[in-house]
């Protein structure tokens, strides 16, 4: 009997025995040119009408992975392509002069070519996740649908925006759809937050160690970096307090919730601090909000926005650590600057992608959803917590590693005798390649750090490749 993996009701029953099949023509097990099963056998195969089969076998049809001939029944018409000789999945780039060395390995390492042979370098999700197989159904049924195209705002399809709001009214962050921009993905919000209240010239705050992808984008803005020392209950306060009220900052760009990558989550009062000097002192406070929906202690965290008064707090988001990077949606909410905000980003592009937000937006109202996401924070505390357990266990007291409020990195200092240029080099041979510690600053300040990637994986590749990761270091910490 053909079993229905991840049957779900949300979805026709046609249209998960369609991607059923689909998937078994996909990975091989029906190869091109086989014979399906009569109609009647599948019926009974799958215990579903011959009205059922009738509908799967047109899904399959339109979507070019079935013909139908006369007397020849039905069979399998697809042929993997294989990739050309030539093909480079990262295609190289030189990167434009100026950016700053540290913006260069980050792009290089985690853009340029580490999805192809980094570990532990980005949170690449697997299609085969929950989270994403489900949006994947959605996205399959508007698709199908016969449906004609609304006229959408550029700001975004407006269910999604209303699906977003009531996300938001969970975190007490009060909020009317038409105050949130779509973008593709979260570095993008972020890049229009930045263009839209800074100018080149202008200095950002920024604590460090940072998501590489700040400094990058600071550079390429023509902005300057003025970083402010994290610690273990987020950036230093006096410090912050300090460079708020120096007079000379255009904006801070704050990561509060589960910190990229050291996990650290700040307080509510903290949270409010930040949001009454932004609106105090009339600085734009951009909060990246990213990992917030992981955070293993509690499930809806208040945002820095959900204290802001004045509307100076902007927040930049998107579903990238949740259903996955590679379809590119994030938001906005952009506070005061609404206006020039969604100027900008109509300007930039245009209109979003129709299809994908509705996807996303029925995927979000629908009733999984948030039993979904329950499961994968959980996935990814255990993860986590097993990881560090092993690295402890294995490297013992010559490491220091965060215990992370959430997210998916841990982040490890190394002993000063660890050449970590070596460990890397080593790491990348290995197919074990993390992030150095030396990118998620402009200064070198964390020249004896790593940051891993975890992401729960069922297949023991990923293990194997911590294991050899571990014995790279515990090779050089017991030579050093
Ligand atoms: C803290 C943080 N912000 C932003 C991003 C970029 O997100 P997106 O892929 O949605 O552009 C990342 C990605 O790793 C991140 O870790």
């Amino acid at each position: 009997m053909n079993q229905l993996a991840g049957n779900t009701t949300e979805q026709p029953q046609y249209l998960q025995i369609a991607g059923n099949i689909e998937q078994q023509i996909r990975n091989g097990a029906l190869a091109h040119g086989t014979r399906l099963a009569p109609v009647r056998q599948l019926a009974s195969d799958y215990h579903v009408s011959i009205n059922t089969i009738r509908s799967v076998l047109d899904t399959l049809e339109q979507q070019g992975l079935i013909s139908r001939q006369p007397r020849q029944g039905v069979r399998v018409c697809f042929q993997p392509q294989a990739a050309p000789a030539s093909y480079q999945p990262f295609e190289p780039f030189k990167a434009a002069p100026g950016l700053a060395v540290q913006a260069q390995k980050w792009l290089d390492a985690s853009i340029l070519n580490g999805q192809a042979n980094g570990q532990f370098i980005n949170m690449v999700l697997s299609p085969e996740l929950e989270m994403f197989r489900s949006f994947q159904r959605h996205y399959h049924k508007v698709l199908l649908q016969p449906s004609r195209r609304g006229m959408e705002s550029s700001a975004g399809y407006l269910p999604l925006r209303e699906a977003l709001c009531r996300l938001y009214s969970r975190r007490d962050v009060s909020l009317d759809s038409t105050r949130i921009q779509i973008t593709s993905g979260c570095q993008h919000a972020m890049e229009h937050a930045l263009r839209v209240v800074c100018r080149p010239g202008d200095n950002v705050a920024v604590p460090t160690p940072a998501f590489p992808g700040y400094l990058a984008l600071l550079g390429q803005l023509r902005l300057n970096a003025v970083e402010v020392p994290m610690t273990p209950a987020g950036p230093d306060y006096a410090s912050l307090k300090a460079v708020m009220h120096s007079g000379d900052i255009a904006a801070l760009i704050i990561n509060p919730i589960c910190h990229n990558p050291t996990g650290v989550t700040i307080s509510d009062d903290y949270k409010r601090d930040i949001a009454n000097w932004a609106n105090a002192l009339k600085i734009p406070v951009i909060e990246d909000d990213i990992c917030a929906s992981l955070n293993f202690s509690e499930a809806s965290p208040k945002p820095v926005i959900g204290y802001d008064t004045d509307g100076w707090c902007m927040l930049v988001s998107s579903i990238s650590k949740i259903v996955g990077d590679s379809e590119r949606l994030g938001w906005c909410l952009p506070g005061r600057f609404r206006d020039a905000y969604m100027t900008q980003v109509a300007i930039s592009q245009i209109s979003g992608p129709y299809f994908r937000q509705k996807a996303l937006a029925n995927y979000l109202n629908g009733s999984r959803f948030n039993s979904q996401l329950r499961n994968w924070r959980a996935q990814m505390k255990a993860c986590l917590d097993e990881a560090s357990a092993l690295l402890k266990s294995e490297l013992g007291p010559h490491i220091e590693i965060t215990s992370p409020s959430g997210g998916y990195a841990l982040w490890i200092r190394l002993p000063d005798y660890v050449d970590v240029t070596e460990v890397r080099r080593q790491a990348k041979e290995q197919d074990c390649d993390f992030l150095p510690g030396e990118v998620f600053s402009l200064a070198p300040r964390f020249k004896q750090y790593i940051r891993l990637v975890l992401i729960p994986s069922g297949d023991t590749q990923y293990q194997q490749a911590l294991a050899r990761l571990t014995a790279i270091i515990k090779l050089m910490l017991n030579s050093g």
